[in-house]
């Protein structure tokens, strides 16, 4: 055991850390600390991967352990896990736990929370998984270029009691922007891209192929998991011929329910789960098609049925997922906060449109110049962040119930994603959302306005980010202080 090696005087102070930020909130159970953790290791390195079909030249990536996306990591809600990170790339790197709660110096954000991992450098991560659900691991060093170059994967916490299911799936979906000769464009942070949707591909992935092949049985049930790996491409998935059912969003068991206008509308870094049930006949053959873009739709995955079905009728079993332990936030008691985002190609407009008062840093030719120059041109609450520790643009008094209130002044898409919590959405354009659903991204149209609201329970410094890398890189981020 690892704390069994330690001095007791280090043991004292790393104890004593852990214990200042989980103690006040009563998160992370004494019990599961105490237990043994799962082990794994994680190894970043330079590798080749097989995007493209057969005929063309495999791809140089940057890969964890090796693989398209990177070993998925399963564990059970409770557990404790240790996970041993290496760096064989020739920079520096970190590893950040996408969407789950767990103690700040855990985070795997660069200078925020840890050194970055030097090359040949090890870092331990350890933390209890909390929630079950569907997450995912990322660098958040330089994530538009590292992220993009295939360092992504999956980590799934299973419920002590899952729903019933056939098959348990996971779909790791990314774009690759690919040449002839199988390599990446090496155009990242590409000012087009940043000042507009961001690097989206040329090619489609899931799971590291061009496509996703399953072989499926009538009336089986799947549980599907899909995550968006990708630095800036939205899918909205259309399952033809099928009723996917949305059980859980962003990790977080939502009310089972069918998408709006039957879309899975999945923005960079989100995840959803389905329950998919295998409707179609014996022999028969279905598509999953992506539609988020008018040009350029594409099938993502063919599903071919076998030519017996599993049973006689479609699975009646419930679908509905056991709540993880987020505290509810007080609505009546909340405070109030508002956060605007601002900048981008036509930001003026959006501004108009809105009927807004423009932020000083854009509010002239030479303010405009002067973004453009620096490449920082997102603003959030007027300000364009500038590396990992820019001083904390809004506060949050720890323990508190909080509504945040964000307003895209902008033309574009953005999926705004906070560290350390997850939040319920419970407003979009002022109109109450259905499911007031808990996620930790959340997708904000172009002028939307949207609230968010959640109990600040977990202390320290916290990125606060547009997940489309290239944005997040052009100043898409800040720092929120919950203390
Ligand atoms: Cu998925 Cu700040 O990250
Ligand atoms: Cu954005």
């Amino acid at each position: 055991m690892q704390q069994n090696a330690l001095t007791r005087r280090s043991f004292v102070k790393a104890g004593a850390a852990i214990a200042a930020t989980t103690a006040a909130s009563g998160l992370w159970p004494a019990s599961a600390r105490a237990s043994a953790a799962r082990e794994f290791t994680l190894r970043a390195a330079p590798s080749k991967s097989q995007l493209l079909p057969a005929q063309y030249p495999a791809t140089p990536v940057w890969s964890y352990n090796g693989s398209i996306p990177g070993q998925e990591i399963r564990v059970r809600q409770g557990e404790r896990l240790r996970v041993t990170f290496e760096n064989a790339l020739a920079e520096d790197t970190t590893v950040h736990w996408h969407g789950i709660r767990l103690p700040h110096a855990m985070d795997g954000v660069p200078y925020l929370t840890q050194p970055p991992v030097r090359p040949g450098g090890k870092f331990v991560y350890e933390f209890d998984a909390v929630d079950a659900g569907t997450f995912w691991y990322h660098p958040h060093q330089k994530s538009y270029e590292q992220v993009d170059s295939g360092l992504a994967g999956a980590l799934i916490i299973e419920e002590k009691k899952p729903p019933r299911a056939d098959r348990d799936i996971t779909w790791v979906m990314d774009d690759w922007r690919l040449q002839r000769d199988g390599t990446m464009r090496a155009d990242f942070g590409h000012m087009g891209d940043v000042s507009h949707g961001g690097r989206i591909g040329n090619f489609i992935t899931v799971n590291g192929a061009d496509m996703a092949r399953l072989k499926a049985r009538s009336n089986e049930r799947i549980r599907l998991r899909l995550v968006n790996a990708a630095n800036a491409r939205i899918f909205a998935l259309e399952f033809a011929g099928l009723e996917p059912m949305v059980i859980a969003i962003d990790g977080q068991p939502v009310t089972p329910h069918r998408p709006d206008d039957g879309r899975i509308v999945i923005a960079p870094s989100m995840r959803v789960d389905l329950m998919l049930d295998m409707t179609g006949k014996p022999g028969s053959r279905t598509v999953v098609t992506d539609k988020f873009y008018r040009r350029g739709q594409q099938r993502i995955a063919e599903i071919d049925y076998a030519p017996k079905p599993l049973r006689g009728s479609r699975p009646d079993w419930p679908m509905n997922l056991p709540p993880n332990p987020i505290p509810e936030p007080d609505m009546k008691l909340a405070e109030r906060h508002r956060i605007d985002f601002h900048g981008g190609m036509m930001a003026g407009m959006a501004v108009q449109r809105l009927g807004l008062e423009m932020p000083a840093a854009m509010n002239s030719r030479q303010g405009m110049m002067r973004m453009m120059q620096s490449g920082k041109i997102w603003l959030v609450n007027g300000k364009a962040a500038d590396g990992y520790t820019p001083e904390p643009f809004l506060k949050l008094a720890h323990n508190r119930s909080h509504i945040i209130e964000m307003v895209n002044a902008t033309a574009w898409h953005h999926p705004i994603h906070l560290h350390g919590h997850s939040f319920r959405v419970i407003s979009r354009n002022g109109k109450p959302t259905r499911h007031r659903e808990w996620q930790d991204s959340v997708l904000m149209n172009p002028l939307e306005k949207v609230e968010i609201a959640f109990v600040a329970d977990n202390p320290g410094k916290w990125m606060f980010h547009c997940h489309i890398l290239e944005h997040q890189a052009g100043g898409m981020m800040g720092v929120v202080e919950v203390a």
